[in-house]
């Protein structure tokens, strides 16, 4: 009962992340008004909820997948394995979108980067292969 418990809060865990890689990058990114530099406000709220919710979303995931993963042997399947390759990706944006809202702070007139831009359909894409690889099991090697 306790693994299934636990598989729930890293469900819980996981769609909270997702939300944010989602959201927070496609309102980064959104241009502003002709003539008008980003709101600074806006800006710092965005980066409080990247900081505040998306960060400790993204470690109860991990911690909680990595407990999983002990107590249930899952180390060693494929599926696993191939998982944290996608998983090691989804890190990586999410310090791309972490990185990037701190610079998008301090400099508001600064323009988006292309890889902010590309971060939330990359993150689908992750999300999708990790989804599969999780519910089919697939035995691949
Ligand atoms: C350190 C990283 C992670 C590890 C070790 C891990 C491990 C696991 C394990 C062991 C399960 C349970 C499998 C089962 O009992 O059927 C699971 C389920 C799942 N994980 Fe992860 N996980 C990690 C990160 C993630 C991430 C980042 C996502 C999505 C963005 C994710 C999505 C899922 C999904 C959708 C399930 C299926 C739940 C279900 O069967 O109902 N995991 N994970």
């Amino acid at each position: 009962v306790l693994y299934l418990v636990l598989k729930a809060f890293h469900v819980t865990a996981l769609t909270v992340w997702m939300a944010g890689m989602i959201v927070v990058p496609l309102l980064l990114t959104r241009p502003p008004a002709p003539g008008r530099e980003r709101d600074p406000t806006t800006l710092a709220a965005l980066r409080g909820f990247a900081t505040r919710v998306t960060s400790p979303a993204m470690l109860a995931t991990l911690g909680l997948g990595l407990w999983l993963a002990q107590d249930a042997g899952w180390f060693r399947a494929s599926w696993l394995q191939l998982k944290l390759v996608l998983v090691l990706i989804l890190t990586g944006l999410h310090g791309v979108v972490a990185g990037q809202s701190r610079r998008l702070v301090a400099e508001p007139g600064m323009p988006a980067s292309a890889l902010l831009r590309a971060v939330p359909w990359l993150t689908l894409a992750c999300l999708a292969g990790i989804a599969l690889l999780a519910i089919v099991k697939p035995g691949l090697w």
